[in-house]
């Protein structure tokens, strides 16, 4: 190899080269805490629009007024709905919500942790219709508007008990696996159309997660991170901008992101046992 091909093989390398998400639209469900909350705050530093949603209004109109504080040329508008009602949908529809340029389908919850054999029916019911039904409905629409408008990106927050079932937690992990093979097919589906389909699967995420899953019980949702430094909010919006900013020849299908305590669901080597 001569001079001047390792010198343009350096200039390919430095050229710029990444997809600049400032004026963009996106639509975050899940907007009121953890890992959706974080993202706002990080697209609304990279100069987004954002459409966020969640059923917490004053959560969101003071997430509204602290984004703006960040960054007063924004445009925030909030959504205080519950993405299981059949009308939600249709709501956002009527708003133009959908018509974004980035969607992060995050909204989701797990409730109980225990056997199949003694878990609550309406628990299965309430994850089945956030986690799977209502998250399908929003990347449908969402995709629908990209594939008219040129393109677009989905970003979509499954879980590392999309992977591997653990006990207690069946119909979760029966839900994520869904999101996952949803996602998978949607990205073969609109691979010639510019959108790109990034699946996000955490491992343990201090958020409210927890909290939600064991219906309040602050002490018990605690436990679950005793000695371990577990992710955060935003490591995963870290790791979503990563993946949005990469120029667009560049689709990242999917990341497992855990904890470095964390093997797996199950094994978590904790400093304190
Ligand atoms: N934390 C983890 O360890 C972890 C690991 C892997 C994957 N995940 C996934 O990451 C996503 C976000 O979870 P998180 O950890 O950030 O939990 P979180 O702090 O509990 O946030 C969940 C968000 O979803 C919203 N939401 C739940 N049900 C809704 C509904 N019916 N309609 C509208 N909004 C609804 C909540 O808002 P309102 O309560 O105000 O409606 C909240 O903003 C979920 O899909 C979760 O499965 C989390």
């Amino acid at each position: 190899m001569n001079d001047t091909a390792i010198k343009n093989q350096i200039q390919s390398v430095l050229k710029p080269r990444g997809q600049v998400l400032r004026g963009k639209t996106a639509l975050i469900t899940g907007a009121s805490s953890g890992i959706g909350l974080a993202t706002a705050v990080r697209l609304a530093l990279e100069g987004c629009q954002l459409n966020l949603v969640a059923r917490r209004k004053e959560r969101l109109n003071e997430l509204k007024a602290e984004l703006l504080n960040l960054n007063p040329t924004l445009s925030v508008r909030t959504f205080a709905l519950d993405l299981t009602a059949p009308e939600s949908i249709q709501t956002l529809l009527d708003a133009g919500a959908f018509s974004v340029d980035i969607l992060v389908n995050n909204a989701g919850l797990a409730l109980g942790l225990s056997h199949v054999l003694n878990s609550d029916p309406n628990d299965w019911e309430k994850m089945l219709s956030t986690n799977v039904n209502s998250a399908f409905r929003i990347s449908q629409e969402a995709a629908k508007h990209m594939a008219n408008n040129g393109g677009g990106d989905i970003v979509v927050l499954s879980s590392v008990a999309a992977h591997s079932a653990y006990e207690n937690g069946a119909v979760y992990c029966a839900s994520k696996h869904a999101v996952r093979a949803f996602h998978e097919a949607l990205r073969l589906e609109t691979v010639s159309q510019n959108i790109r389909v990034i699946m996000l699967s955490p491992g343990m995420v201090e958020t409210e997660f927890s909290l939600v899953r064991f219906k309040g019980d602050f002490e018990r949702a605690q436990k679950v991170y005793d000695g371990v430094e577990a992710l955060d909010g935003g490591d995963i919006a870290d790791t979503l901008v990563y993946a949005l900013q990469l120029a667009r020849h560049i689709n990242i299908d999917e990341l497992i992101i855990k904890p470095r305590q964390q093997g797996n669901p199950w094994k978590v080597h904790r400093t304190n046992p």
